[in-house]
């Protein structure tokens, strides 16, 4: 059976002063996730938005998909999940003990949505293996975390390759997405490597979104 690419447009590309218009322009396109980068000015170098922001649409129709570039990210999984968030991903990088990243694993289950992890490109991705059968997703970036419109970093397509071989190999669940610099030309790549879900902000904000999310999903 072939694999179905899911794509998730990252609303931080999008025009905030029509948030909701916006919204709604990306569920019209048939967008399978919305992903919401959420960035303190403090683990990344830049502010996006938060919790009041993502308030206004948390009726929205769609899969909600968090990226937590934040630091204590376990004092905020409550509140997103009260913004009806399908899916919470937090980085290994905010934290040192391996007990704290079990604990937020368990904490994030326990609200019935999936869990997800995501290490930053120059992270080493040994760190993240022993993660991986507890998690629904790993997050591949593949730009520096803090900025859309950067371009893809071609060290991301091995990282895919062995995440998906030892995923497969094992017999896990785990999903693996990709974030930054994703354009049809990288999309290929990541497809190529056994990627499942695609993350682009600007490539998709223009008005072609729903032939461009069609051509993803095909390539
Ligand atoms: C970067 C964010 C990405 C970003 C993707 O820190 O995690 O989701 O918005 O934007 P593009 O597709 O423009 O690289
Ligand atoms: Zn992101």
């Amino acid at each position: 059976m072939e694999k179905v690419i899911k794509v998730a447009p990252s609303l931080l590309s999008f025009n905030f002063g029509e948030l909701n218009k916006e919204v709604n322009r990306i569920i019209n396109a048939k967008a399978d996730w919305l992903h919401l980068d959420i960035m303190d000015g403090v683990f990344v170098n830049n502010i996006s938005f938060g919790i009041p922001v993502c308030e206004t649409f948390k009726d929205a129709k769609i899969f909600k998909d968090v990226h937590l570039m934040i630091v204590n990210p376990h004092l905020y999984v409550d509140k997103f999940v009260e913004l009806n968030a399908n899916l919470i991903t937090f980085h290994l990088e905010a934290y040192k003990k391996k007990s704290d990243v079990l604990d937020l694993i368990k904490k994030i289950k326990e609200k019935k949505i999936m869990v997800g992890i995501s290490i930053k490109p120059e992270t080493p991705l040994e760190y993240v293996l022993p993660y991986l059968k507890d998690v629904d997703l790993v997050l591949v970036m593949s730009v520096e975390p803090g900025f859309g419109g950067q371009s893809y970093i071609e060290n991301a397509t091995q990282r895919i390759k062995t995440l998906y071989d030892y995923i497969h190999s094992r017999g896990y669940k785990c999903l693996i997405e990709v974030d930054g610099g994703i354009n049809e030309k990288t999309a290929k790549l990541a497809i190529d490597a056994g990627v499942d879900v695609l993350v682009a902000g600007s490539y998709l904000k223009d008005d072609k979104i729903k032939e461009k999310i069609q051509k993803l999903k095909k390539l």
